[in-house]
């Protein structure tokens, strides 16, 4: 498949980006600008050699993308997504992104968002696009190191059947790793906030946690 990712020039869309690409897949890179697009799909090819990759600026690498995947702070999601919403009529959208702050003295602290939750506000913002969300609690630096093994389940939350089956089938692909379908687009919000959790955890036990499910 062809997979684009916006914002993939951050840790977690190169970690996805890289394990996709070991998997088999084509991928372009997006980024707020060109150069920056080109380097992320350089150091995608740099880790995984023989990968077919490119780069460039997020509204001109969605066009031949079969699934597009999310992968910018939250901070950005609302104007970023009004600039995006007619090159992603009618894709796969995977929105990644976990809404949270880091407060002095605290840690990660997930926000409460007013769509409840950032697929919500994505399905509202992109009408046209079958928008799901995963990933969010897979740590990048598991995801970057593609000779470590990954045991995690990967929860997929949205609306559009088909297109989590899609999104499941891609995590699959990650050796450890499961993809479950963990429902609606209002269970996004505890599958979000659970990333807070993780990331302070990590800085707690200083290791890499990831979510694995027992009983399913
Ligand atoms: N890092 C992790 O371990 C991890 C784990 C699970 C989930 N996540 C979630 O995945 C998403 C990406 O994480 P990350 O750590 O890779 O993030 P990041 O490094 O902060 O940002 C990723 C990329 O997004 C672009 N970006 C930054 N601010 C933006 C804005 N205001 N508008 C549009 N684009 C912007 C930047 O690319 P350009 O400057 O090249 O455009 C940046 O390289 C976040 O929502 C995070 O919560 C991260």
């Amino acid at each position: 498949m062809k997979l684009a990712f916006v914002g993939g020039t951050g840790p977690e869309g190169l970690g996805i980006a890289m394990r996709m690409a070991a998997a088999g897949h084509e991928i372009a890179i997006g980024s707020r600008s060109t150069e920056r697009g080109e380097e992320g799909a350089q150091k995608v090819r740099e880790a995984v050699p023989g990968a077919t990759t490119s780069g460039g600026a997020n509204a001109d690498v969605l066009a031949e993308a079969d699934v597009v995947f999310l992968t910018f702070p939250y901070s950005g999601q609302q104007a970023t997504l009004e600039a995006l919403v007619a090159q992603l009529d009618g894709k796969i959208v995977c929105n990644v992104v976990a809404p949270l702050e880091f407060q002095q003295g605290v840690g990660a602290v997930a926000l409460n968002v007013a769509g409840n939750s950032a697929l919500q506000e994505a399905i509202q913002q992109l009408p046209g696009s079958r928008v799901v969300s995963a990933f969010q609690n897979m740590s990048a630096e598991e995801l970057q190191h593609l000779d470590h093994a990954i045991e995690a389940d990967i929860l997929v939350c949205g609306r559009d059947v088909e297109a989590k089956q899609v999104v499941i089938g891609l995590a699959n692909q990650i050796t450890g790793v499961r993809g479950i379908d963990a429902g609606g687009p209002s269970q996004s919000r505890y599958v979000e906030m659970l990333t807070s959790l993780l990331i302070n955890l990590n800085r707690k036990h200083k290791t890499q946690t990831s979510i694995r499910l027992v009983g399913l």
